[in-house]
């Protein structure tokens, strides 16, 4: 997969290099590219930003620097993928963009080239996106109900997010499907772990762990899936599928 950021603080990009994200860069499963978006300011004072169209606070990214690195990043993007019409899918993320979700992981996961514009200040001229949608897909995409200073951090997320999905990027790929929010845990919250030792400050893990029986270990997680959900986010019981419940998931 080929994913390029474009963000006026590049370096706010460096923990890419690290960990698992950081030897699939090196193994070549992951082909990251950042840019620095000042590089396509003509101007000396190198200005991204302007104030808002119609008054109010704060500042917004000029339309003129962002057209020019999206284009610049299409162009190298075809050459590096020996696909002259490729396009990447461009996510944008914003506290006004739709939610991010494990599922939007796993879409992501499967597209070749993903393109990330790091808005700062009041947000990018939404007519960048605009033209940006007459070459390829958009997204803006919202890591939470919260505001954040710019898109770095989302980046930094979603990446990790969608690598660690990519195949030969985790050591076990067991990993990924029993996990909170994955779709084999029919998106629930994964049950708490454990490990040796099996009594810790008096403290002892579950009987059933140690049992070896795996169906009643499956139970086991089964319930404490649901009841850690009802407890931590009752709003995705409403995903379950009904017709996958069991008589045991009912007498939770
Ligand atoms: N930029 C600022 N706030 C954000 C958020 N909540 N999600 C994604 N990008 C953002």
């Amino acid at each position: 997969m080929r994913i390029d950021v474009v963000s006026i603080f590049p370096e706010y990009l460096s923990p890419l290099d690290l960990s698992l994200i950081g030897k699939a860069r090196a193994s070549g499963l992951l082909d990251l590219h950042v840019h620095d978006l000042r590089s396509w300011t003509t101007d000396r004072h190198r200005t991204v930003d302007d104030a808002p169209l119609g008054g109010g606070a704060g500042m917004v990214m000029r339309p003129e620097p962002w057209a020019a690195a999206l284009a610049a990043v299409r162009k190298a993007g075809r050459g590096s993928l020996e696909e002259p019409e490729a396009v990447p899918h461009l996510l944008v993320p914003s506290p006004a963009g739709a939610p991010f979700t494990q599922a939007m992981a796993h879409e992501l996961a499967d597209e070749a080239w993903l393109a990330f514009a790091c808005g700062r200040y009041e947000g990018i001229d939404e007519r960048v996106l605009d033209a940006a949608a007459e070459q390829g897909p958009v997204t803006p995409v919202s890591l939470g109900d919260y505001v954040l200073n710019g898109g770095e951090v989302a980046v930094l997320a979603i990446v990790e997010a969608v690598a660690r999905l990519l195949p030969g990027v985790l050591g076990n790929p067991e990993s990924v499907v029993e996990e909170s929010h994955a779709p084999a845990t029919g998106g629930l919250l994964e049950a708490p772990v454990y490990t040796r030792p099996a009594t810790w400050e008096g403290r002892s893990a579950p009987d059933v762990l140690l049992s070896g029986h795996h169906a009643k270990v499956a139970a086991w997680r089964r319930e404490q899936s649901l009841r850690r959900t009802a407890a931590r986010r009752p709003d995705l019981l409403s995903r379950v599928d009904a017709a996958q419940l069991t008589r045991a998931d009912m007498a939770v």
